[in-house]
């Protein structure tokens, strides 16, 4: 695939997100969506008919999948089925030699996203996580003004809203830690430019809320650089609400930086601010899905030896340890090694695989921390 072949894209999933997705794509110079999965038949149909041009297939079983890849030549599949289809789609695209962006989390579980990874590595292709609020001018800034405070010790985010969304989220178990935490998760790593190591989570369901599983949580995080990482937050609190990026302090020797989600990042403290940083914070990059978009397509086009970008998935994983990490601290009321959780995933993962070549992929690793750290150095081919 050269630089200037049009991509082809099936797109899994017409729901909310799917449909912002096809809209992003229709829009892409160079790309087209020339498929749509859904098992709503209704919905896959009036998302095909929002676009114009050629005739677009539309499918609605999964196990359709690879022929409606291969009816319509698509090289790239874009996910935005529910999180418990996402396995299914990705390993399916990846055997039908698709790259992949997909909607957070990688995978329903860990150790389905280890099997994705895997199977990236297999089938030689580049699958990315696409964790929207990560592309983000603001959190560029705020990244930069956190290393400018001479080491960061401490990192919080307040995340408290009231949404009423219907649907999947208000039958989850956890559906503040597993649909929305990895978010604040995935960006904490990068503006702390650090890697979760343990977990102390608390969970709990306010007796207003309208949700059947927990909807808000308390977790502490150690990070790898010592920094201590706190997540504060509910999906059922009517008043006083945070942004939908929840409020931010990192602080460190040389002061604080504030970032209220919406507005610039505000520092605090007489830090020696490299002018660069600030220069670096202040991104002309896209936001939201459309800067994963654009991620996804320079990696595609990218010469071999380019390091892999952000949400690459195997950078992408260590955030959904995190959130199953928290998950299962609440559960057991004790702390928990994100270590011991990923080699459990691989253990799970190795047993419920049904690809040989990707279980035999995965058997390969060693230490799972390690393989997924070392994996991000270079891009695959898409
Ligand atoms: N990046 C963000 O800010 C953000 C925001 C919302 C949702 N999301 C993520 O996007 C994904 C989709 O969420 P949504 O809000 O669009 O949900 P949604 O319920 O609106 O849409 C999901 C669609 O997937 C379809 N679907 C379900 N199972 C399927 C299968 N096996 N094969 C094909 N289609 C299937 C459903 O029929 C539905 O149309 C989730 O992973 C969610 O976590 C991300």
């Amino acid at each position: 695939m050269t630089a200037t072949s049009e991509r082809r894209v099936v797109v899994a999933g017409a729901g909310n997100m799917g449909r912002k997705w096809i809209d992003t794509i229709a829009a892409t110079p160079g790309a087209r969506v020339v498929g749509i999965l859904d098992v709503d038949a209704a919905a896959a149909a009036a998302a095909a008919g929002t676009l114009e041009g050629p005739g677009v297939l539309v499918g609605t079983d999964i196990a359709g999948l690879a022929d409606l890849i291969a009816a319509t030549g698509a090289d790239v599949v874009m996910d935005a089925t529910i999180p418990a289809a996402h396995h299914a789609v990705t390993a399916t695209a990846l055997r039908a030699g698709c790259a992949v962006i997909g909607e957070k989390p990688a995978a329903q579980t860990l150790a389905q996203a280890l099997s994705l990874c895997a199977g990236a590595e297999v089938y030689d292709r580049l699958v990315l996580v696409s964790q929207s609020r990560r592309y983000n001018p603001h959190v560029d800034a705020l990244a930069a003004h956190g290393a400018s405070l001479g080491g960061l010790g401490i990192g919080q985010t307040d995340f408290y809203r009231a949404p009423h969304f219907g649907g999947f989220r208000e039958e989850m178990d956890h559906p503040l830690l597993l649909d929305m935490a990895i978010h604040p998760f995935d960006t904490a790593r990068y503006v702390l430019g650090a890697e979760p190591v343990s977990v102390y989570c608390r969970s709990f369901n306010p007796p207003w809320s309208w949700y059947r599983g927990d909807a808000a949580a308390v977790a502490t995080f150690e990070m790898d650089s010592g920094a201590q990482y706190t997540y504060n937050a509910s999906w059922c609190s009517d008043g006083a609400e945070t942004s939908w990026n929840g409020a931010w302090r990192l602080n460190g020797a040389g002061g604080t930086v504030l970032w209220d989600g919406e507005s610039e990042p505000v520092l605090d403290g007489a830090p020696d601010l490299d002018p660069r940083a600030s220069a670096a914070g202040a991104s002309r990059a896209r936001s939201g899905i459309a800067g994963a978009w654009d991620a996804f397509l320079s990696a595609l086009d990218a010469p071999a030896t380019t390091p892999r970008p952000r949400g690459h998935i195997h950078e992408n994983v260590l955030s959904l340890a995190m959130v199953e990490a928290a998950i299962s601290s609440a559960r057991a009321g004790l702390p928990v090694a994100i270590d011991d959780l990923l080699e459990r995933a691989r253990e799970r993962a190795l047993a419920d695989e049904t690809d040989p070549a990707v279980r035999e992929r995965l058997a390969g690793w060693g230490a799972v921390r390690d393989h997924l750290l070392g994996a991000g150095r270079t891009a695959a081919v898409g």
